[in-house]
């Protein structure tokens, strides 16, 4: 095995030769902790700020380091920084540049800091920009979704249970259920940010440090509420990074509710909607084909999403407190999480925007399969003061003589109602139809359309805040 002869020039002191090259393999996160370089330069800015003002480090070693790190900020957004994975991560990526930078005075900008608080910070920083971004393209699928629904309050479409036609509904009201999933999601974001919004640096390496440093300081200067009141919790802690992969892992769950009910009802046999070109693929053998290839993917997303979740609570269960290297595995989990939300939750709220309502074959699918049959029970308990239990099997009743007669329940006769229940009266027929349904469902939350109208208001105003 080979064997370099330099050992690290960032804690090489006490070893007298470099890793082996499997050592550096294993060892080195610069491969994708690079992602982290703004948070890191940032967290170094602000930490060298601090020293200066607390006396620490002088008013010029500060200026220069400053400058210096501004100038990597530079080389790297340019393309034009050179990764080392020698240098094992971007922490010391950053550093060694320093040094090569202004010399000496880089070899102060790790006092009172130490790497173990140093990647706390910077993962932190990046998972809370991320789940601002997220909140943001929830915020535009619930929008797509508010559109849609109030175009459509009054479409009349089945509602099922079982994916057997139960009740009808209407679209708009079956998208404000989309509503309050991904509203939940949102709130989720906002509770984690929260959360997460306080400022590891200063933790050092577990247990604090000697020099007379300014936590407050550093935590508001980047953007923080507050510092964390324990170091070895500050260093230990990946909460913030599981609790951004629960919620991705629970709105990539809504996603794959959504993404299968367009699947289905874009097949022919459904025909629901239609789902626009920009959003599907035609097959390279079956010219007739039209995919959703979009709908698909975002459902299988949710796999890899779920999956990344369970690793990285898999890494943390039973780790002693406080830093081990197992906890350089968190980030690839959350950076191809973070990548595959995003990317479904733009596909998401296309194909809401895009898709076309097809209402003619909603409406006479929700009246087949019976489906104003609780109608009918609902009208005897109403008008013939019939206890809810005896109604329904009357109903039950009618609907064996419809389906005997191979017809639906409104297009019965008179007659054939009256030799099931002999004070039903022809006013039953006013009660029948989809639309007259959905319109009677008008309790708080239902699906009439005046009570999906006032949903849709309530989540415009609810969402300038959120
Ligand atoms: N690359 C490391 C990580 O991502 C940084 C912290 C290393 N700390 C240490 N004591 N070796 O976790």
């Amino acid at each position: 095995m080979t064997t370099e002869k330099s050992s690290n020039q960032m804690w090489g002191g006490r070893f007298a030769s470099g890793p082996s090259a499997i050592m550096e393999e294993i060892n080195a996160s610069i491969g994708y902790d690079r992602k982290l370089y703004a948070q890191d330069i940032a967290g170094s800015l602000a930490h060298a700020a601090m020293l200066a003002k607390t006396g620490i480090i002088s008013a010029d070693d500060h200026k220069q380091i400053s400058d210096g790190l501004n100038t990597i900020l530079a080389e790297i957004e340019n393309g034009k920084f050179t990764f080392s994975r020698k240098l094992e991560d971007i922490h010391m990526n950053v550093e060694a540049r320093l040094a090569d930078l202004i010399g000496a005075p880089a070899g102060r900008l790790h006092t009172a800091r130490s790497r173990n608080d140093q990647v706390a910070l910077d993962f932190r920083l990046w998972v809370k920009n991320e789940l601002e971004k997220t909140a943001v393209s929830l915020k535009v699928l619930i929008e797509a979704f508010l559109i849609r629904a109030e175009e459509h309050a009054a479409t009349v479409m089945p509602g099922f249970t079982h994916l057997q036609t139960a009740q009808p509904v209407t679209f708009g009201h079956h998208c404000m259920a989309y509503v309050e999933m991904f509203g939940r999601d949102l709130s989720r974001v906002r509770d984690a940010i929260e959360r997460m919004n306080e400022s590891p640096l200063g933790a050092a390496a577990l247990a604090g440090t000697g020099f007379p440093i300014d936590r407050h300081m550093t935590a508001e200067a980047l953007g923080f509420r507050e510092p964390t009141r324990n170091s070895i919790d500050s260093v230990s802690d990946r909460d913030y990074a599981l609790e951004f992969l629960s919620i991705a892992s629970i709105c990539a769950t809504h996603l794959s509710r959504l993404a299968e009910e367009i699947v289905i009802w874009s097949t022919s046999q459904f025909n629901f909607i239609c789902l626009s070109d920009a959003f599907s693929t035609g097959s390279s053998i079956m010219p007739q084909k039209k995919n959703p290839d979009a709908a698909e993917l975002v459902r299988a997303k949710t796999g890899r999403i779920t999956g990344s979740l369970v690793g990285l609570l898999m890494v943390m269960k039973g780790l002693p407190l406080a830093y081990s290297k197992d906890m350089q595995e968190d980030k690839e989990a959350v950076f191809d999480a973070a990548e595959s939300i995003e990317l479904a939750l733009a596909a998401m709220s296309g194909m809401v925007s895009d898709l076309t309502v097809i209402e003619a074959s909603m409406k006479k699918a929700a009246g087949s399969g019976y489906s104003t049959a609780t109608d009918l029970a609902d009208w005897l308990v109403r008008a013939l003061g019939m206890p809810f239990r005896e109604a329904h099997h009357v109903t039950g009743r009618a609907v064996a003589l419809a389906e005997s007669k191979k017809t639906d329940l409104s297009s019965l006769t008179l007659e054939d109602m009256q030799s099931i229940h002999p004070q039903i009266t022809d006013a039953i027929f006013g009660f029948l139809t989809v639309d007259k349904s959905v319109e009677s469902r008008q309790s708080f939350g239902g699906t009439a359309p005046q009570e999906v109208r006032s949903q849709i208001k309530y989540w415009k105003n609810r969402l300038i805040k959120a």
